[in-house]
Parts: structure tokens; C-alpha cells; sequence
């Protein structure tokens, strides 16, 4: 006989803002499973537990940093985690900033005025770049699963749009001619590559609780 639960939770391992508002939006209005998902946040952390939350984002690849983040996570709640490592890979810059997309710079306007700078005088059609996603689960057994999701785009030289967060303003979605900073969050959702990381762990998450 088949057991169902009626709700089942677990953390996102992020104190990025702009990535957890996404996930949760992303879960709140697309997850198709029958049991209530709650995604938990670093909110929920008791003081003490926020103290010892301190990952050290020190892998080389997104897989090995979505893994430092959900195992740090993991080893203060002992419950299920998500953590999402993601960033953007430009071509003409050998896929920098990459896993530095965060540390690219101190903060989001800094981090796209050095990009472009990087980019300057290069013709537009080679700026071919790409948003990555991994996502790593960990049941509440520790076993670790990943889920990958990328977008292709190209890297405007102006800013454009309000939307969303870090790179957004300059990556230009080519389907529909919009930079990701242009897109509704609702439009984003369906495209992006957390979006498809994220489709893929909830997929995997019906069997899982079923
Ligand atoms: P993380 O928290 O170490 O995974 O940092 C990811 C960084 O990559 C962010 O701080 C952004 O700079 C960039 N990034 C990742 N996903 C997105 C996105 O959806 N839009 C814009 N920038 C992103």
C-alpha cells in the first residue's frame, strides 16, 4: 500500500535574497506535488544555530559549492536541505566569473560594470554567456542528490530592466529579446536555469515522498 504524507519540509541553504524569493515563487506557484511543500529559510534558525551557519564557498565547481552549502546546513538542522550554487559563464572570458559570480565584485552594480568593462569593444554576437544551476538535496538521511539547470543568453552592453537580481540587467534572453532584468518574475520562472533545476528536484521529489 502506498504511504503519503501531507506536508513535508526543508531548508534552503541561501542568504542570498534574490535566489530565495525565486526558489520560494517557484515552489509557491509551479510545484505540482500532491504533499504541501514548505521551504524553511536561514530565518528559521534559532540565534545560536545562525552563529555556526558559516559555508565557506571554497569548491571548484557549482556542484562542489551547492554541496558545501547544503552539507553546512544539514550538519546544524538535521533535517532536509536545499542549496542552490549557481553563476554566469561568459565565453570570451574563458567562463568567468563563473563560480566567483558572487565574489566577482563587492556588490551587484560593481560586479556588472566590471563585466562589461571586461567586455568592451568585443562584437555583440560574440558575447555568448550562459546562467548555471546546481542544486544539491540532502534527504534527511544525508543522502545527496543534484540537479542541474542552464540558460543560454547573450551580454548586452546597458543595462536594461529592474527586474530580479546580480546579472540580470545585462543578460539579454535572445527568445524573447528581453534581458532577464526585463522579464516578469513570472516570465523568468519559466525559463530560467534555477527554474529547471528546480522543475527537476520537484519531480524527483513526488516519487520521493510517495
Ligand atoms: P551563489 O549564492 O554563490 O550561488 O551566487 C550566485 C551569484 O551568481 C549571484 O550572487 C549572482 O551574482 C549570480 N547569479 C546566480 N543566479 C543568478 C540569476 O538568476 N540572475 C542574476 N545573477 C545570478
Amino acid at each position: 500500500m502506498k504511504t503519503t504524507i501531507n506536508s513535508y519540509r526543508f531548508y534552503i541553504s541561501s542568504e542570498n535574497e534574490g535566489k530565495v524569493r525565486e526558489i520560494k515563487q517557484y515552489i509557491k506557484e509551479e510545484c505540482k506535488v500532491a504533499t504541501e511543500i514548505i521551504p524553511l529559510t536561514i530565518n528559521h534558525l534559532t540565534d545560536e544555530q545562525k552563529k555556526r551557519y558559516n559555508p565557506v564557498e571554497d569548491g571548484e565547481s557549482f556542484l562542489e559549492n551547492a554541496r558545501i552549502k547544503a552539507r553546512a546546513l544539514f550538519s546544524i538542522v538535521n533535517a532536509p536541505v536545499i542549496a542552490d550554487d549557481s553563476g554566469l559563464e561568459v565565453d570570451l572570458l574563458n567562463g568567468d566569473p563563473g563560480v566567483f559570480s558572487s565574489r566577482y565584485e563587492k556588490t551587484d552594480e560593481l560586479r556588472i560594470a566590471k563585466l562589461l568593462n571586461e567586455l568592451k569593444n568585443q562584437p555583440s554576437h560574440l558575447k555568448t554567456a550562459r546562467f548555471i544551476s546546481c542544486i544539491c538535496f540532502i534527504d534527511k538521511t544525508g543522502n545527496e542528490i543534484f540537479f542541474n539547470g542552464k540558460v543560454e543568453g547573450l551580454i548586452i552592453n546597458e543595462p536594461r530592466g529592474k527586474n530580479g537580481f546580480g546579472y540580470d540587467p545585462v543578460f539579454l534572453y535572445q527568445p524573447m529579446n528581453k534581458t532577464f532584468g526585463e522579464l516578469l518574475p513570472e516570465e523568468k520562472q519559466v525559463v530560467s536555469h534555477r527554474s529547471k533545476a528546480l522543475k527537476l528536484f520537484l519531480q524527483f521529489l513526488d516519487r520521493y515522498i510517495a
